[in-house]
C-alpha cells in the first residue's frame, strides 16, 4: 500500500518529487505554519509527519495520527518541538537534519558577530532615516575583532564550526563543554566564560537545563563592553532580562536571530539600539534548506522502506 506521508510546508519541487515518487504527499501549501487544528487533523492516518520546527508534535497529534506513524522528520536541526519521549513511547522514530547547515549556521553567527560589533543594524537605520549626518572620526565606532576572547556556551557542530572560522579574525575561543574538548581553544566554566569573553555565542538545544540560562545574574557577570549573540533557540535567553541589561548598559549590545515566542519579539527589545533583531535566518540559504529538507526526506524513506534512518535524532 502506498503510504500516507503529511508535509506541513513547501519543499523544493525536487525534493517533493522524491517523496512523491512513492508516497501520497498531503503537502501544507499556505504560506504561514499549519496550525495545531490543522496538523491534527491532517495527520490522521499518515505514515510519516514532514515537519518545521514551527510545529509542535506532542501526544495530541501522535494521537490523532495513529498506529500507522512511523516517523517524523523535523526540517531541522533543533528539535524542542517534538515530543521524542512520546514519540518512542508509541515507536515512531524522530529525525533531524543536522550536517548540512552547520557551515550556514557558523557563517551566519560571524556576520552577527560582526553586524553587532560594527554597529550594521544602527547605521543602516540611519542612512534609511535620512538622518546620517556624514563621515565623523568618531562616528558610530565600534569594536575591534582581533585580539579579543569568543566564548562559545556549548560546543556542538556548530559551535565548532564557528571556532574553525575565528582565526581569520584573530579572536581567541573559549568553551563550555561537560566532556567535548576543542584543541587551540580553552574550556572553562560557564561563570567564567561569562566574565571573560569580549563576545558570548549560544549553541546549546533548548532544554529544562538551558531555558533562561542567560537570566539577569549571568548578564550581571558579563563585561559591560561584552556581545552577547543568540542562534540557538529564544527560549535560552531570557528577553526581558536582556532588555534590561542593554537598557542598563551592562552589556555593550546583543544580536538575536531567534526568540522566546517567534515571531513575536518582546517589546523591550524593539526599542533599543544596541540590539540586532534578525528574524531566524541563520540556516537560510538556498543551499542549505534544499539540503535540509533532501535529508527529511531521505529520512522518511529509509524508515518507510525499513531501513534505519539516516539521521535519527540522538
Ligand atoms: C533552526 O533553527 C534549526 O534548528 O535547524
Amino acid at each position: 500500500m502506498t503510504p500516507n506521508v503529511l508535509v506541513t510546508r513547501r519543499l523544493p519541487s525536487a525534493v517533493l518529487a522524491r517523496l512523491e515518487s512513492t508516497c501520497h504527499v498531503d503537502l501544507h501549501t499556505g504560506a504561514d505554519a499549519i496550525g495545531a487544528d490543522a496538523l491534527k487533523a491532517r495527520a490522521v492516518g499518515k505514515s510519516a509527519i514532514v515537519c518545521l520546527l514551527t510545529d509542535t508534535i506532542d501526544d495530541a497529534v501522535l494521537d490523532a495520527a495513529g498506529p500507522s506513524l512511523k516517523v517524523v522528520a523535523n526540517v531541522a536541526v533543533g528539535y524542542n518541538n517534538i515530543d521524542v519521549a512520546a514519540c518512542r513511547a508509541r515507536g515512531v522514530v524522530v529525525t533531524n537534519t543536522p550536517d548540512v547547515l552547520t557551515n550556514a549556521c557558523a557563517d551566519f553567527t560571524w556576520a552577527l558577530i560582526l553586524a553587532v560589533t560594527r554597529r550594521l543594524g544602527e547605521g543602516e537605520r540611519v542612512v534609511r532615516a535620512g538622518t546620517w549626518p556624514g563621515w565623523g572620526l568618531d562616528y558610530m565606532l565600534g569594536t575591534e575583532l582581533r585580539g579579543k576572547q569568543l566564548g562559545l556556551v556549548g560546543l556542538g557542530r556548530i559551535a565548532r564550526a564557528v571556532a574553525d572560522k575565528a582565526p581569520a579574525f584573530a579572536v581567541t575561543v573559549a568553551y563550555t563543554s561537560r566532556s567535548a574538548e576543542l584543541r587551540g581553544a580553552t574550556a572553562m566554566p560557564l561563570d567564567r566564560l561569562l566574565a571573560t569573553s569580549d563576545i558570548v555565542s549560544l549553541h546549546v538545544p533548548l532544554t529544562p537545563a538551558t531555558t533562561h540560562l542567560i537570566d539577569r545574574k549571568a548578564l550581571a557577570k558579563m563585561r559591560r563592553s561584552a556581545y552577547l549573540i543568540n542562534t540557538a533557540r529564544g527560549p535560552v535567553v531570557d528577553e526581558a532580562a536582556l532588555a534590561w541589561a542593554l537598557r542598563e548598559r551592562l552589556i555593550a549590545g546583543a544580536a538575536l536571530d531567534v526568540y522566546e515566542k517567534e515571531p513575536v519579539v518582546h517589546s523591550d527589545l524593539l526599542g533599543l539600539e544596541n540590539v540586532l533583531l534578525i528574524p531566524h535566518l541563520a540556516s537560510a540559504t538556498t543551499e542549505t534548506r534544499t539540503a535540509m529538507a533532501d535529508l527529511a526526506v531521505s529520512n522518511v524513506l529509509a524508515v518507510l522502506a525499513g531501513q534505519a534512518p539516516v539521521t535519527p535524532v540522538p
